[in-house]
């Protein structure tokens, strides 16, 4: 699908963007093996989450949609699921397949774990050796290191593990693995990666000691829990920018959840110069993490050196982040994100060319980008490359860049937004 995006004379209006798609997650797996029912609301409907949803169902968890849209019961099974009867389809979700990987090597049955051509070239020797040390049965295509995965589960032994990338689905993989595992297990992270995992687990009776950049989980039974999901800050990042880089905007985004580890983008926009065009207002905590509205309206941006603890929160932000970068004065880099390179497409590459493409200044580094701010860009046809978040970051360049903008591969936006393009329309039309 195509879509063609212009710039608007205004960009103005409030919108709640989908649930936290890292939070959704992880409140159906964890309360897919708690003892008890719970209630989930504000799940994203992205087709992500609906992969993790339709994998539970396969190993016989109930998820039962409630009224309220976003809403659903989770009848938890206890750690024991069933066998699924076929291949388990994570389609373009590296968080289902590497999270799932986690709780099914402890799984008494045979389960073999898919998805789509971009899920299947990204990296998986980084769960499957840590989950073969810990005595798991896991093998997988070009020596355990692509998927499909076939996992025979069994008894875990606990490991403690030098993790050589900040990844919160690594992370999670092996703290799921480690519930069931016998003794406690270490993961000794580089970085902070979003944290949602530890707070969940907490919340749900296990043991979880952080001290610095090293966690401690003791194996445990989890309990079902309530989880009120907050609006997906990587979501809203998306009309952050276009507020900040468009000429005549204010967007309002409301319920964004602001956890720490996930943050860095209010961080690096600050730094750019947003200053008073980037409010929080209503600053509240809901279901345990800090959510807030997020006003954004334009500003002129600077360049800035980005490099260090700040890329791992803010990871999946970068894409947009460049776009930003392509309106502000001076010089940007993007440093220690070789990691941009094994998400749904190689980031560095695909953002560099498309943004290339509507005439943007940007060279690409091993680990990264300059990107030198010219304040324009040029309307042109443009590539989603499969890439959910880079189609969107395209829009977002389009609604501030002179002439039409075509973003071909649209629709790859429903992977985390499926109301992306009415929400879009809904900005530029004043509504
Ligand atoms: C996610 C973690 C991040 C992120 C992804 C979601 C998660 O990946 O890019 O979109 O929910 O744990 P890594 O932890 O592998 O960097």
């Amino acid at each position: 699908m195509d879509q063609t995006v212009h710039r608007p004379d205004r960009l103005t209006g409030h919108l709640a963007v989908p649930g936290d798609k890292s939070v959704s997650h992880r409140s159906l797996i964890l309360n897919a093996i708690g003892k008890g029912s719970a209630t989930v609301t504000g799940v994203s409907d992205g087709a992500d989450v609906k992969s993790t949803a339709a994998c539970l169902r396969a190993m016989g968890v109930n998820i039962e949609p409630l009224d309220e849209p976003g809403s659903f019961r989770v009848d938890g099974l206890g750690p024991d699921l069933n066998e699924p009867a076929d291949t388990l389809d994570a389609g373009n979700s590296g968080t289902s397949m590497r999270l799932l990987s986690g709780l099914l090597a402890s799984q008494g049955f045979l389960s073999v774990l898919s998805g789509d051509g971009s899920l299947r070239s990204r990296p998986m020797g980084r769960i499957v050796q840590p989950l073969q040390q810990m005595g798991a049965s896991v093998m997988g295509r070009n020596g355990d290191t692509l998927a499909p995965l076939a996992i025979r589960g069994g008894s875990l032994r606990s490991i403690e593990y030098e993790m050589p990338v900040a990844s919160a689905q690594v992370k999670s993989c092996l703290m799921l693995a480690g519930l069931s595992a016998v003794g406690p297990t270490v993961l000794h992270q580089p970085a902070l990666s979003r944290d949602h995992t530890e707070r969940m687990m907490s919340a749900m009776g296990a043991r979880v000691e952080a001290e610095g950049l090293t966690l401690t989980l003791h194996p445990a039974e989890l309990r079902a829990a309530d989880v009120a999901v907050p609006g997906d800050i990587s979501s809203a990042a998306f009309w952050m920018v276009a507020g900040l880089i468009h000429p005549n905007a204010r967007v309002t985004i409301t319920g964004v959840g602001l956890n720490p580890s996930r943050a860095g983008i209010i961080d690096a926009l600050r730094m750019m110069g947003a200053g008073d065009s980037l409010q929080l207002e209503n600053e509240r905590v809901e279901g345990g993490e800090p959510v807030a509205d997020v006003v954004a309206s334009s500003a002129n941006l600077k360049g800035i050196d980005l490099g260090g603890e700040i890329i791992p929160i803010m990871i999946d932000e970068l894409p947009v982040l460049a776009v930003a970068a392509c309106f502000a004065e001076g010089e940007t880099t993007i440093r220690d994100a070789a990691e941009l390179r094994v998400k749904e497409s190689d980031r560095i590459a695909t953002t560099v060319s498309e943004l290339t493409r509507l005439g943007g200044k940007l060279e690409p580094r091993d680990d990264g980008m300059v990107i030198h701010g010219t304040g324009r860009l040029t309307g042109a046809d443009v590539e989603s490359h499969g890439d959910h978040r880079l189609a969107m970051s395209m829009a977002v360049a389009g609604l501030a860049a002179s002439g039409e903008t075509v973003i071909h591969g649209a629709e790859d936006a429903s992977v985390s937004y499926p109301t992306f393009w009415e929400h879009l329309t809904s900005l530029t039309s004043g509504e």
